[in-house]
């Protein structure tokens, strides 16, 4: 299996190290063999190369079977200008890889309920969802701009999908619902918008093809609302890039940590791409602080989604647990009478659970 990897700026390399130790690890017990390519993306890639998404990295993930990638961004590059910034490599590349579908699990391991911010009594012991985000359309990538006009300027970045944008991604959330409990909660905001009517219209057709499948739409403030008040009555949602952007970082939240949710960005032909949910991280960047499981946690839907070894993805996800179950945290998910340990020694004790 052939990985693009792409370590990425702040905690990126940290995190990584830890996941390819993982996949190192997997590789031992089940014999699967990984050709690692490393690559660069983001901020140190306009450093070296002058721009954020270099050809030869598009190139690599393009030839590669899955890319895997640890984070992007960082103060340093903030004065740039958008198409420069760290951020329009990461856009760049999902673009280029064509990866309209990104899932992203919200699972709350019971050993971290209280790491929540929410109560215990409204996460419950099982709570799991998933959100669907569109990931290559909507208002990240329709038409931007800033004119100058007599009082100061005027800019503008324009919300569209198209009805086969929404088509193929919402046919993907209705399947995964298909694999779960059969809840698809849309989330728009088409009391307002024209872009949230369309994907009202399409998602309503779509639905006739799986019957089985019950639809609810919100919108998306009262989803925001709904995901604290009361999690547990979401399966899966499914929602358009920026609304997704935002009610993944929320989701997260419910399960302790933005450091404990893994994401894979797919379109079902082509490499998918498989990071943390989590940003760069700067300010704990280079500390051996961080927390290395959503990015383990990504190569463990990577091995679902790409590879199809389940068996191999589990056996991530039970090791996770199992070092959890024995008290070790890193600083973002530690509790009192919990031991906080580094990344690194979050990886290595992780990897040595690996059967
Ligand atoms: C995410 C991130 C990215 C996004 C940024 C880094 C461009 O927040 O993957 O959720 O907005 O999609
Ligand atoms: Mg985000």
């Amino acid at each position: 299996m052939k990985i693009a990897v792409i370590p990425g700026d702040g905690i990126g390399p940290e995190v990584i190290q830890q996941a390819l130790g993982v996949l190192n690890k997997i590789s031992e017990v089940y014999g699967i063999s990984f050709e690692f390519t490393e690559t660069l993306m983001g901020g140190n890639a306009y450093d070296e190369t002058g721009t954020p998404l270099p050809e030869e990295t598009v190139k690599t993930c393009l030839a590669s079977d899955s890319v895997l990638l640890g984070a992007v961004g960082g103060p340093k590059w903030d004065d740039l200008s958008r198409e420069l910034r760290p951020e329009a490599g990461l856009l760049g590349l999902r673009k280029a890889l064509g990866v309209f579908t990104n899932l992203r699990p919200a699972i709350l391991f019971p050993q971290l309920i209280d790491a929540s911010s929410i109560k215990a009594e409204v996460l419950g012991n099982d709570l799991d969802l998933m959100v669907v985000r569109e990931l290559t359309g909507g208002i990240y990538f329709g038409k931007k701009g800033k004119e100058k006009i007599d009082s100061g300027y005027h800019s503008y970045d324009v919300m569209s999908y198209t009805s086969e944008e929404i088509k193929r991604v919402a046919r993907v959330a209705f399947q995964v619902a298909g694999q779960r409990n059969k809840k698809l909660t849309m989330v728009d905001k088409s009391n307002v918008l024209e872009s949230s009517r369309l994907w009202r219209e399409e998602v309503e057709k779509i639905s006739l093809e799986f019957p089985e499948i019950e639809l609810k739409y919100l919108y998306v403030d009262n989803a925001a609302m709904q995901l604290i008040r009361n999690p547990r009555q979401f399966d899966v949602i499914l929602t358009g890039n920026m609304f997704g952007d935002i009610l993944s970082d929320a989701a997260a939240m419910l399960t302790g940590s933005l450091g404990m949710l893994p994401s894979a960005s797919i379109n079902g032909t082509g490499p998918g791409l498989y990071e943390p949910i989590h940003g760069s991280a700067p300010d704990i960047a280079g500390k051996d602080m961080a927390n290395p499981i959503a990015t383990i946690m990504s190569c463990s839907m990577m091995l679902k989604y790409a590879f199809q070894k389940d068996d191999a993805a589990k056996s991530i996800e039970d090791a996770v647990k199992s070092v959890l179950e024995e008290g070790y945290r890193t600083g973002d998910i530690a509790q009192k009478d919990k031991m906080v340990v580094s990344c690194s020694e979050m990886g290595g004790r992780i990897i040595e659970k690996i059967k």
